[in-house]
């Protein structure tokens, strides 16, 4: 089974972050970099956990114009990232652009497209955005404008993983946060799945972070969702 966790590398201590990647990186899965690393550290960063043997997924959730939004994304292959993020938001010509990017870097880097942040509700896309569907409809729609675009997946909350299996069809990847593992503390999450749920649900890859981050022992949790995972 190639591994589906993705762990939130959300550490602001660089020696942390190194411990953590000689834990996790023989577990073969991918280390998510958000903005806050990437803004703290430079790009250097996504170099360094690839040098420890982890493969990166590049959070940076792009949205600019198409021709600046293909420039860094072009970036984002050379510097190697596996899976990068942009806003889905940004419309179809962005979307292009992003997938045409990475292709000009000659990488492997997949596209994958945020659609309405679960920080957003309902009245803040209606009042404030001027979007009249409804959160599951606007981030249904988006999805299939990423898909239509030529982008690889979306990432999206545990709750709308079956919607966007149904509307997207099975060649599209589907990576979710939101993820707690049976037992473990819930945080500031909401609306959680445990990772058997999740995978269950059809999502490729699950995003974890606290759980395996903040664990007595990483490389025992990263473990234990496997088992998790092989045993549903
Ligand atoms: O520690 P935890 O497992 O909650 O971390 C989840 C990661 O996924 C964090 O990096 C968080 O920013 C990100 N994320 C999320 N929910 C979203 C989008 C991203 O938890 N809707």
């Amino acid at each position: 089974m190639t591994n589906p966790v993705i762990t939130a590398l959300d550490v602001s201590d660089r020696e942390a972050m190194r411990a953590l990647i000689k834990k996790l990186a023989p577990y073969g899965g991918v280390f998510k970099l958000g903005l806050e690393m990437f803004v703290g550290f430079g790009p250097e960063v996504v170099k360094e956990v690839i040098g420890g043997g982890g493969k990166v997924m590049l959070d940076l959730k792009l949205h600019d114009i198409p021709n600046t939004v293909k420039k860094a994304a072009k970036n984002a292959g050379i510097l190697g990232a596996e899976l990068l993020t942009v806003h889905a938001s940004g419309g179809s010509a962005m979307l292009k652009a992003a997938v045409e990017g990475v292709k000009e870097a000659g990488s492997k880097t997949k596209v994958l497209a945020v659609t309405v942040l679960t920080s957003i509700d309902e009245e803040t896309l209606q009042n404030e955005l001027g979007v009249t569907k409804s959160v599951l409809e606007q981030v249904k729609s988006l999805a299939m404008l990423a898909k239509e675009s030529g982008v690889d997946g979306v990432v999206c909350s545990p709750k709308e993983i079956t919607a966007i299996r149904e509307c997207c069809g099975q060649n599209f990847l589907i990576v979710t946060p939101g993820i707690r593992p049976k037992g473990s503390a819930v945080g500031d999450q909401k609306r959680i799945k445990t990772p058997a749920e999740a995978i269950n649900d059809g999502a490729n890859y699950i995003v974890v972070g606290r759980p395996i981050t903040e664990a007595s022992d990483p490389a025992v949790a990263m473990e234990n969702i496997l088992k998790e995972i092989e045993n549903r």
